[in-house]
């Protein structure tokens, strides 16, 4: 029988000096995937990897003395180790150093120039070197990069161009046609709202600037564009144009590309259309989560609260770290890290819910029968419950994980897991052993508990690599049979007679309190996380931060959520422009009582001395951010974009200070 294919990509790294925990939530993410598709019969092709080129790498590189090859071995060495460490079961790792890449990038750009799809012209535009990207003037935030806020470079220079604007159309139909292709749904919108429907230019796909690139093979003056380089590792990870295509053939096109949401926009974009130049199919999807971001503000590594996976790893071990991962933040949603979050998961799911449950379990077992299960099976009150939820349990997990609803997924397993420990509170099998007569019922009780944690250890497997080995060797259960992923379908496939065998704590309790003070010791926070209880975080990505992009999750608010938001008609009493600056406005405000100063960026579409006495919306309960140096106690409400923009104004006369709801 010829099996099922299945292929999963998570993006390639840039080799970053030190990984944080953020960067595994992708690769993570991908694996606990790939291992549900490998327990489901797929064959599996997981890849993952790095991305070495561009200006970025050649600066690290001359800033240590060295070659920027030498710089990306060591660094690259590193990331192989902390997958290894992960447990990540990638089936290839690709470097777009490697040769067979190069070579076929080379190819795939000289194709595509023999085509008319990539011709020479002029390119004058700013480009920000950490986010590797292009920017027209206009594109600009205040100068500076749209994604990143950082400097920006002014950049003319010779250049290949990629016919994007030519496919534009066929990507919209596509996009619009397959509604699987992007997901969560809310950044298909954006796309189509953001970047596709208000028109494609092409694109500079080639630099001259500097050296460390693959170098346009009919052109050496020139090395092609770092995203068109990476995002062909996809393909060329699997031989495609070379002499050995055979999973080139086989497993393209891929699955998912899994990416993180700031960079959906070049798989959804840039990626198909280069592929619908080279007349080959578009992947089946590309989901892009959302970030883990550090509670409480900004990390930066010198102050030492970066999240070191290595250390989170030998601390917790690293279930806890991959379950807490993937269960605590709804995937495509952005979530927050802290180790304070992550503590309380380990002690409450992973120390009281699971652990406790096999330990009692074993434990009774070990008491009342000897070790030994008995076969005894009568039905009994509660049975049928507990059988019921516990089996209820499987096929909803494959329908979240068909999804990638990895924390859903585990939201249902551990339902399980409660209502097997509410079984014991129920049946008080303490009570039962008192008595002789209530044996076989006693038996009947400790099967039923063993059955379904039998079942719950395979339904973890993807998320935990390490775990439900250790329960098998506690329940003694050896027969593959009874631990193959379709026989959690099954109540009554744990062998009766096997014999159990206590062994270590699978989740230690900690000591929250003087964990958290031992983890502000380690590094060597001071007071600022002391007050949140944030000592480790993830770090928020730097690229996009302003990016306002709702979630799937997010799509929907309550009526309560919305209440959150406190709204005020308030009428402007002063108005003047922000020196140095051509889109900010410093308004001070009347709300009632109060005044309030605030930092609005319309300069561009009001004169200050036409908004005198006008009465517009504020948001009055956001934090107070400073803008140019200048204090914002609030935020103006308007409508539009840089091509126009239209500030919300109540349509009556009402007071200031007045709810807006
Ligand atoms: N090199 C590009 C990808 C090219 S793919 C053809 C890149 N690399 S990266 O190292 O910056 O990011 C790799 C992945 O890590 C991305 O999916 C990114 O979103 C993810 N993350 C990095 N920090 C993260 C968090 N703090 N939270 C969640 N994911 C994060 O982009």
């Amino acid at each position: 029988m010829e099996h099922k294919t299945y292929y999963i990509t998570t993006p390639i790294y840039y080799p970053s000096d030190k990984l944080h925990i953020g960067h595994s939530y992708t690769t993570v993410a991908a694996d606990a995937a790939a291992r549900y598709k490998r327990l489901k019969g797929y064959d599996v092709m997981f890849l993952t990897g790095t991305d070495e080129h561009g200006q970025k790498i050649q600066r690290k590189a001359e800033a240590k003395g060295i070659s920027p090859k030498q710089y990306v071995d060591e660094i690259v060495a590193g990331i192989k180790e902390l997958w290894k460490l992960m447990k990540i079961t990638n089936d290839r790792f690709i470097r777009t150093t490697d040769i067979q890449h190069e070579a076929v990038v080379q190819k795939i750009f000289k194709k595509l120039y023999d085509q008319g799809d990539i011709y020479k012209s002029q390119y004058e535009g700013w480009y920000c070197t950490p986010c590797e990207a292009f920017w027209t003037k206009t594109q600009l935030v205040e100068g500076k990069c749209p994604d990143c806020s950082r400097e920006v470079e002014l950049t003319k220079e010779e250049s290949y161009f990629f016919r994007l604007s030519k496919y534009q159309d066929r990507l919209i139909k596509h996009i619009e046609e397959n509604p699987d292709f992007i997901q969560p749904a809310s950044r298909q919108n954006e796309m189509l709202n953001n970047f596709l429907r208000p028109g494609l230019e092409d694109i500079a796909v080639s630099r001259t600037t500097f050296k460390w690139g693959i170098p346009v093979s009919f052109d050496d003056r020139h090395v092609v564009y770092v995203w068109i380089d990476a995002l062909s590792n996809y393909i060329t990870a699997l031989g495609y144009m070379t002499g050995d295509d055979a999973d080139y053939k086989k497993y393209w096109p891929a699955d998912v590309h899994l990416v993180g949401k700031e960079i959906v926009r070049f798989h959804t974009i840039i990626w198909p259309a280069m592929l619908m130049a080279l007349g080959e199919p578009l992947p089946k999807q590309v989901f892009g989560h959302g970030w883990l971001i550090l509670e409480g503000g900004k990390m930066s590594k010198s102050k030492g609260n970066v999240v070191d996976p290595v250390v989170l790893i030998q601390k917790y071990g690293l279930d806890a770290i991959r379950y807490f991962l993937l269960r605590e933040v709804p995937f495509g949603s952005d979530g927050v890290f802290s180790n304070e979050a992550l503590i309380n998961r380990i002690n409450s799911d992973l120390a009281n819910d699971l652990g406790n449950l096999v330990s009692r379990t074993v434990a009774m077992i070990d008491k009342y029968f000897g070790g030994i299960i008995p076969s005894q099976r009568v039905q009994g009150e509660y049975d049928d419950d507990l059988k019921r939820v516990v089996m209820e349990t499987p096929q909803k997990v494959e329908e979240l994980l068909d999804k990638l609803q990895f924390n859903s997924a585990l939201t249902e397993m551990w339902k399980a897991v409660s209502r097997t420990n509410k079984y014991i509170d129920e049946t008080m099998p303490w009570v039962l052993a008192k008595d002789e007569a209530n044996h076989p019922r006693l038996a009947e009780v400790m099967y039923n508990l063993a059955e379904s944690i039998r079942i719950i250890s395979i339904l973890i497997q993807p998320f935990m690599p390490e775990t439900p080995e250790k329960i098998w060797a506690q329940l003694g259960i050896t027969d593959n049979a009874a631990l193959s992923w379709d026989s959690a379908r099954t109540w009554g496939g744990y062998p009766a007679g096997s014999s159990v065998s206590k062994g270590e704590t699978l989740f230690p309790r900690i000591d929250i309190k003087k964990e958290l003070e031992e983890l502000e010791k380690l590094t060597g926070k001071g007071k600022d996380v002391q007050e949140n209880h944030s000592t480790n975080a993830i770090k928020t990505p730097e690229k996009n931060k302003n990016h306002n992009e709702s979630t799937q999750e997010a799509e929907m608010i309550t009526i309560d959520d919305f209440a959150r938001v406190d709204l005020r008609v308030v009428k402007v009493i002063e108005a003047e422009k922000v020196e140095g600056s051509d889109k900010l406005l410093k308004l001070k405000v009347e709300m009632g009582d109060e005044t309030r100063q605030v930092v609005s960026g319309i300069s561009k579409h009001y004169n200050p001395q036409d908004l005198i006495g006008k009465s517009v919306v504020l948001v009055a309960n956001l934090k107070p951010v400073k803008l140019r140096g200048i204090e914002s106690q609030g935020m103006i409400l308007a409508a539009g974009d840089d091509t126009g923009l239209a500030l919300v104004m109540p349509d009556k006369l009402v007071g200031s200070g007045m709810k807006v709801r």
